[in-house]
């Protein structure tokens, strides 16, 4: 059986970046490639490219063994180019190829040029499904001039990692997720995480469209879940001697429904569950088919924004001030893309009231569109204002648990902190 060696990771991004350094602490040579050149010069001195915890140790535990380039040719000279660009969602749902096409066609030309047979071309971005079978393998065929399968291999196999906690989901994950063009290659693939990953997961093999409608439908299942919590959320506050979560407490004990993600909370967000679950719907339509869970979880998704902006509105009339505790869209990671906070902040704005903002990670530096707020950077003296007149936690941040805030601020309590 042929097995890898050494690896290429293309695309040093949030995702790409902790694949290819937790590669190398685990032992395997890894060439990092990218485009941005601050980020090859960061991994080049030891440093984290991008922000996430554990990253900068990780990074040092392999620092011997990985290095970066912006030259994709460099990626011939290992076993297994792992391409992890953004795949952008498009105003229908479906997902662009276009960075994956320009990371890949010029590995695919060198591979080529140096007439190197076996090479296994990994897509680990989120994909429309189809499109690894559709217009990835024909360019890398087109390019190679040789067939899939026989002269090189592709896989698909994705991360399902959760920001903030990338490094453990990486090398500890429920299961490992490998779509194949041929049994080779899914050998060498399965072989290396059994090498790789810290925990004995199961390895689910399987063509490549089935792993693509598998890494949507996780998502899309977990934003399901979370959209009936919110649905029987709303339902509950309709009735005052009804406590939502001591009815969520009771159905997570069926072990049929389990407790992971019922918890009482507010909107979904991100830049995975959003559009992933926008994604099935878009890949059911194109199949002459429909999806209306997918589209359910997501209109259940918007109710509950619009169910906590009318909360707030009541309790803070025009010209009131109200503080938003928690841009980012879930703890320990700077990200607000479809944030509960930020839509909450942005309408309550447009809506002519003060919106004073904190967070522990997202600033106007990492997010320029909370430049649009006043930042509450010290919490330690909100005891002393009394010109708040409503504070909502909009991201479960357990320091917010300890907060004192003046008599004369409402808080309204969303996460059952
Ligand atoms: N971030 C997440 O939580 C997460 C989770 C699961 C899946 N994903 C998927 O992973 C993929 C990447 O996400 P991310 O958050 O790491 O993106 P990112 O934007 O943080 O990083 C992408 C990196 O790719 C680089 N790049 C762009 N074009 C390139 C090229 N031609 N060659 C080499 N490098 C190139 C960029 O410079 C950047 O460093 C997406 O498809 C996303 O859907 C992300």
């Amino acid at each position: 059986m042929k097995s890898i060696k050494s690896v290429s990771v293309c695309g040093l991004g949030k995702l790409g970046a902790c694949m290819a350094a937790t590669f190398a602490a685990r032992g395997y040579p890894v060439i990092g490639v990218d485009i941005d050149r601050e980020k090859i010069r960061k991994v080049n001195a030891g440093e984290p490219p991008v922000d996430e915890p554990r990253l900068a140790e990780t990074i040092k535990e392999g620092h011997e063994r990985f290095r970066a380039t912006d030259d994709p040719a460099e990626a011939v000279s290992t076993d297994a180019s792992f391409f992890i660009p953004p795949s952008p969602s498009l105003p229908d749902g479906s997902f662009s190829t276009e960075y994956l096409l320009n990371a890949m066609r010029p590995v695919a030309q060198a591979v080529r040029k140096a007439g190197k047979t076996g090479h296994i071309f990994v897509c680990s971005s989120t994909t429309t499904p189809g499109a690894v079978d559709s217009i990835l393998i024909p360019m890398l065929e087109e390019e190679t001039g040789w067939k899939c399968g026989v002269e090189f291999s592709v896989c698909y196999n994705p991360e399902f990692i959760a920001l903030g906690n990338v490094i453990n989901g990486l090398l500890e994950p429920d299961f490992v997720l490998i779509g194949e063009s041929d049994p080779a290659a899914g050998d060498a693939l399965e072989q290396l995480y059994r090498n790789y990953n810290r925990n004995k997961c199961r390895i689910a093999r399987m063509s490549i469209i089935s792993a693509e409608l598998t890494k949507i439908s996780v998502n899309s299942y977990i934003t399901m879940k979370i959209s009936f919590t919110n649905q029987l959320r709303m339902i509950a506050d309709k009735f005052p001697k009804a406590d939502i979560n001591m009815i969520l407490d009771a159905i997570g004990t069926d072990t049929r429904i389990g407790n992971k993600y019922l918890r009482s909370g507010l909107s979904f967000g991100g830049p995975c569950f959003p559009r992933d679950n926008r994604l099935l719907a878009y890949t059911a339509r194109q199949g002459g088919g429909a999806a209306p869970l997918a589209e359910a979880s997501d209109k259940v998704n918007e109710l509950t924004k619009t169910n906590l902006l009318e909360k707030v509105s009541k309790l803070a009339p025009p010209g009131a001030t109200v503080l938003v505790l928690g841009m980012s869209y879930k703890p320990d990671t700077y990200i607000t893309e479809e944030s509960a906070g930020l839509h909450l902040a942005q309408n309550l704005k447009k809506q002519g009231r003060r919106v004073l903002v904190h967070d522990f990670a997202a600033t106007a530096a990492n997010n320029p569109q909370l430049n649009d707020f006043e930042f509450l950077n010290d919490l330690s003296g909100l005891s002393q204002h009394q010109d708040i007149d409503v504070a909502v936690v909009c991201c479960p941040w357990p320091q917010y648990r300890d907060l004192k805030f003046s008599p004369a601020t409402k808080v309204l309590s969303t996460w059952h902190l």
